[in-house]
């Protein structure tokens, strides 16, 4: 473009068509000034060529959305090569997580792997004991199936009462990724499992050595062995080369950096499950392997870190919903902390033990809101309220809390994280 002032006519038109084509679609969310410079002056992008092609031959998201990162809470944990980072949910939408803003939950730091030097070993009660290099694991037939990964401690901190101001901190401890992978029972076979063969031990390549006992059933029912997330090979904070994926149940099981399968035929003895995977009960009992995750969902717009900026009027509400026995085929959703329910809009895909993602579009008159939402499964299980959770466990617990939050808006449209009796 030679001229950096537009003529009369255009600026007329651009003015004019704004205007027209906003008002018919959305009535009064229009605040269009007929002459806003915005869209009747040019603009210094408009003027100049921008960098070409191969500029970022991995392309990364706009500068505009430096924000859009993982946190961590530091005071949580001693150090950052055993802790966890947390998914800026309030910042998404969809249902999908993009591999840069997974969630990372490391026990020694992040293994860096060479794939040509991986190596995955089955042994035990198997026929024949096996190596496969990640060639040899290439030429398995190989499905694409997308599930959410929840941590097991997601929400932890909320047990004795609101904690931590944001979906991001409170929620975040999961992830939503479509996995190519080799489905396990497919390599189980190759080896051979014994009758007697009934657990499975699965360790990983890192400096924690994570091993974990599953039961052979779930094994043979749905678990993949990963080598790609979203499309492309896993990221090194997701296990690089290799994850197992163990669909619907709590993350501590879902090894990175997997490099071996031992059949037994009874359960390891690890000390994290039996000192922290147990949920205490309030009658001081232990719940012990308690692997499956149960329905839970969280409005993620409005919340804490996503106030409502606009003022009164048309407001959308959004957030996520999932469950590791099925779908999600409803959500509610509550403005007055759970006096008045309504029925939230599901949109997008809906797959088995995946993150749904419903909407709920109100009139926000500009007065004090309680927001919450409460999700029902596949099943026909219904979220429970904290309360409800806190009867059955107690309040010492850490894991498995998928009560219900919620949020006050204030009416400058500010939130916080609240309980309601
Ligand atoms: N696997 C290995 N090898 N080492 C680990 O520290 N952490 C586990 C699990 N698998 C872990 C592991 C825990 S507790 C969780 S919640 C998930 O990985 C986290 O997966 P992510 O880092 O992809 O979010
Ligand atoms: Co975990």
């Amino acid at each position: 473009m030679s001229d950096n002032k537009p003529s009369a006519t255009r600026r007329q038109f651009l003015g004019g068509a704004a205007l027209a084509a906003g008002a018919a679609a959305t009535g009064k969310l229009v605040h269009a000034q007929a002459a806003d410079p915005l869209i009747t002056e040019l603009q210094p992008w408009q003027q100049f060529l921008g960098p070409g092609v191969d500029a970022a031959p991995y392309g990364m998201p706009s500068p505009f959305e430096s924000h859009v990162v993982r946190r961590n809470v530091p005071w949580l944990t001693a150090d950052s090569v055993s802790s966890v980072n947390f998914t800026p949910l309030h910042e998404m939408e969809g249902i999908i997580t993009p591999n840069g803003l997974a969630f990372e939950r490391h026990h020694g730091g992040v293994a860096e792997i060479d794939p040509a030097d991986h190596r995955l070993m089955i042994n035990g009660l198997v026929d024949t004991q096996m190596v496969f290099t990640m060639q040899d694991l290439m030429r398995f037939p190989r499905e694409n199936r997308t599930y959410f990964l929840e941590c097991a401690a997601n929400s932890g901190m909320e047990w004795r009462g609101a904690q931590l101001n944001g979906c991001q901190f409170t929620h975040g401890m999961i992830h939503n990724v479509v996995y190519t992978g080799v489905p396990l029972r497919l390599l189980l076979e190759e080896a051979g499992v014994q009758t007697n063969g009934t657990w499975l031990l699965a360790e990983g390549a890192d400096a924690s050595a994570m091993t974990r006992s599953i039961p052979m059933e779930k094994c043979l029912d749905d678990c993949l062995v990963a080598t790609h997330m979203n499309g492309e090979r896993l990221r090194p904070e997701q296990g690089y080369p290799l994850r197992l994926v163990v669909p619907g149940w709590e993350g501590n099981m879902w090894v990175k950096w997997l490099r071996r399968l031992e059949v037994g035929d009874q359960p390891w003895h690890h000390r994290e499950e039996t000192s922290k995977y147990t949920d205490l009960l309030a009658n001081g009992d232990a719940r012990r392997f308690t692997w499956v995750m149960d329905a839970k969902s969280v409005i993620t717009n409005p919340s804490p870190q996503a106030p409502i900026l606009h003022g009164p009027g048309p407001t959308v509400l959004t957030g996520v919903a999932w469950s590791g026995r099925g779908t999600i085929p409803r959500v509610d959703v509550t403005l007055d902390g759970g006096m008045n329910w309504h029925q939230a809009r599901m949109s997008g895909p809906s797959f088995d033990k995946s993150m749904h993602r419903f909407y709920f579009e109100f009139d926000w008159d500009g007065s004090e809101l309680l927001l919450q939402s409460r999700a029902h499964d596949s099943t026909g299980y219904v979220q429970p309220t904290k309360d409800q959770l806190r009867e059955i466990r107690g309040e010492n617990s850490i894991y498995h809390n998928n009560g219900i939050q919620t949020w006050l808006v204030r009416e400058n449209g500010e939130s916080e994280n609240v309980e309601v009796g």
